[in-house]
C-alpha cells in the first residue's frame, strides 16, 4: 500500500473511490463541477495494488475568525472504501494531511463531518452550530411586513452571481466561520444537478438591494390541497430591510406549505420577526469541525473582546509539535515556563476557536480545567465573539 497526492490524470479514481465510501457513483454532472474546485497536488490518497482506495483533499480557503480573517485549509473528501475501513488509513491521512497543512503556513484547517464521533481524535472541534429550521405556512407571517415596495427580483440564480458575491463579501468579514470564495466557487455554490433535486425546480436567486436568496420550490399535493416545500440553500442579508424582504417573499409563495432551510445561522432571528414565533422550529446541530494546526500562530491571528491574559497549557498527541504550555496575552502567544490557568486539548481549542462554543461550557463539560481561580471567566469572555459564527455552505 502507498499513501501519495492523487495526480489530476488520477482524479477520476480518486472521485470514484471517495464517492464508493458514501455508498454514491460519481456522475458525469459531479465530476465536471468538482473539476472546478479540485486542486489534486493537495490531495492524499492510499493506493493498494495501483488502485485508489482511500483518500482526502484539501481546499485552498481563508475563514472568518473573530476579528480576522486567516487562511485555512478545508478539508474535504474524505473516505475509505468499505472493503478497506477500520485498519488506520485515515489515521494515516490524517496525520499526514496535517503536517502537509502546517508546512503550507494555514495555522487551521476546517471541516464538516458526515458523523460527529470520527475528528474529535484528530483534534478537531465543534467551532459553530447551525439551525434547520421550518417555518410553517400560513402561520409564519412577519409582524412588521415591509412597506416600501422594494423590488424583489427573482430568477435562475446564475443571472444574478455579482449582486450575491457584493453581498456575501458585506457579511463575510463580519461572521465568524464564513469562507471566501475564490475562482470558481460562486459556480461551485450553485451546483444544481437534476439528479439532486428531488422533485424542485431549478435554483432560483431572489433579489434585493441588501441581500440575496437562493432557493427552489418543490411543488407537492396532498389530501388537503397544494402541499409544496420552498427550500432554501443560503440566505443572506446585510441589513434587517433586507432580511424581511427575502423572508416576506419566501413565506408568501403559493402552493406551499412549508419553507425549509437546513444550514441557518444558528441566531437566525426570523422566529423574533413573526406573528407567532412558534410558527418556526429551529433545531441546533454541529456545523463546522475547527483543528489548530499551529496553535500559537492561530491563538495570534484572531481578535479577543478582553487581553485574556493567560498562560494555557495544551495537551495534542495527534500534533505533538503543539504541546506545551504558552502565554496569551497582549495580542501576543508565546511558549512559557509559567504556571498554566487552563489545561485543555486540541480539540477543546479548536472548538473554542471561533467564539462560538465558550470555554465555559466546556468546562462544564469537563473538557477544560481551570488551575488558577479567575482564569477561566477571564479566558472564556476574551475568547466569546460578539457574532455567533456561521458556515452557511457544507465543502
Ligand atoms: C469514516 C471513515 C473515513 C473512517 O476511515 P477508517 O480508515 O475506517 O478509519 P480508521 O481505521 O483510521 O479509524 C480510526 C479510529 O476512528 C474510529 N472511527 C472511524 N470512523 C468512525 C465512525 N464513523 N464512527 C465512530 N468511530 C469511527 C475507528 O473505530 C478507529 O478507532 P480506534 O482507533 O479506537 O480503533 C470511513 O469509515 C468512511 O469512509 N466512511 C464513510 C464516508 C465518510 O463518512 N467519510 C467522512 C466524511 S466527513
Amino acid at each position: 500500500m502507498e499513501m501519495r497526492p492523487a495526480t489530476h490524470e488520477e482524479f477520476d479514481d480518486f472521485d470514484r473511490a471517495v464517492l464508493a465510501a458514501f455508498h454514491r457513483e460519481v456522475t458525469e454532472e459531479d465530476r465536471r463541477a468538482f473539476r472546478r474546485t479540485d486542486e489534486p497536488e493537495r490531495s492524499l490518497a492510499w493506493f493498494d495494488d495501483g488502485r485508489i482506495v482511500a483518500g482526502t483533499s484539501v481546499y485552498t480557503r481563508h475563514v472568518t475568525v473573530p476579528g480576522a480573517i486567516v487562511p485555512c485549509a478545508a478539508v474535504t473528501a474524505v473516505g475509505v472504501m468499505p472493503t478497506h475501513r477500520r485498519r488506520g488509513l485515515l489515521t494515516a491521512l490524517m496525520r499526514r494531511q496535517l503536517e502537509n497543512i502546517r508546512t503550507a503556513g494555514e495555522p487551521v484547517a476546517a471541516l464538516w463531518a458526515s458523523e460527529g464521533a470520527i475528528y474529535g481524535r484528530f483534534g478537531y472541534g465543534i467551532a459553530a452550530r447551525n439551525a434547520s429550521l421550518t417555518a410553517r405556512r400560513p402561520v409564519a407571517r412577519l409582524a412588521a411586513p415591509p412597506s416600501v415596495a422594494d423590488p424583489q427580483r427573482a430568477g435562475p440564480a446564475a443571472d444574478h452571481v455579482e449582486h450575491m458575491r457584493a453581498v456575501y463579501e458585506r457579511v463575510r468579514g463580519e461572521r465568524p466561520g464564513m469562507l471566501d470564495r475564490p475562482g470558481a466557487w460562486w459556480e461551485a455554490r450553485l451546483h444544481d444537478p437534476e439528479s439532486e433535486r428531488k422533485g424542485a425546480q431549478p435554483l432560483q436567486a431572489l433579489v434585493v438591494a441588501d441581500g440575496y436568496a437562493l432557493y427552489a420550490v418543490r411543488p407537492d399535493r396532498d389530501e388537503d390541497g397544494p402541499a409544496g416545500e420552498v427550500k432554501i440553500r443560503e440566505l443572506v442579508a446585510a441589513t434587517p430591510a433586507a432580511r424581511a424582504l427575502l423572508w416576506d417573499f419566501l413565506l408568501d409563495q403559493d402552493l406551499t406549505r412549508k419553507v425549509t432551510w437546513s444550514l441557518a445561522a444558528a441566531d437566525e432571528p426570523l422566529w423574533l420577526m413573526l406573528t407567532d414565533p412558534d410558527a418556526v422550529r429551529l433545531v441546533l446541530q454541529g456545523s463546522l469541525w475547527v483543528r489548530l494546526v499551529d496553535v500559537p500562530a492561530a491563538l495570534r491571528a484572531r481578535g479577543y473582546a478582553a487581553d485574556p491574559d493567560v498562560v494555557l497549557d495544551v495537551s495534542d498527541a495527534f500534533c505533538p509539535w503543539n504541546a506545551g504550555r504558552y502565554r496569551l496575552a497582549g495580542g501576543a502567544c508565546e511558549p512559557t515556563d509559567a504556571e498554566p490557568g487552563l489545561a485543555l486539548d486540541a480539540s477543546a481549542l479548536g472548538a473554542a476557536y471561533l467564539g462560538g462554543t465558550l470555554l465555559t461550557e466546556l468546562a462544564a463539560a469537563g473538557r477544560v480545567t481551570e488551575l488558577r481561580p479567575g482564569a477561566l471567566a477571564r479566558a472564556s469572555a476574551a475568547f466569546r465573539a460578539d457574532v455567533v459564527p456561521w458556515c452557511p455552505e457544507i465543502f
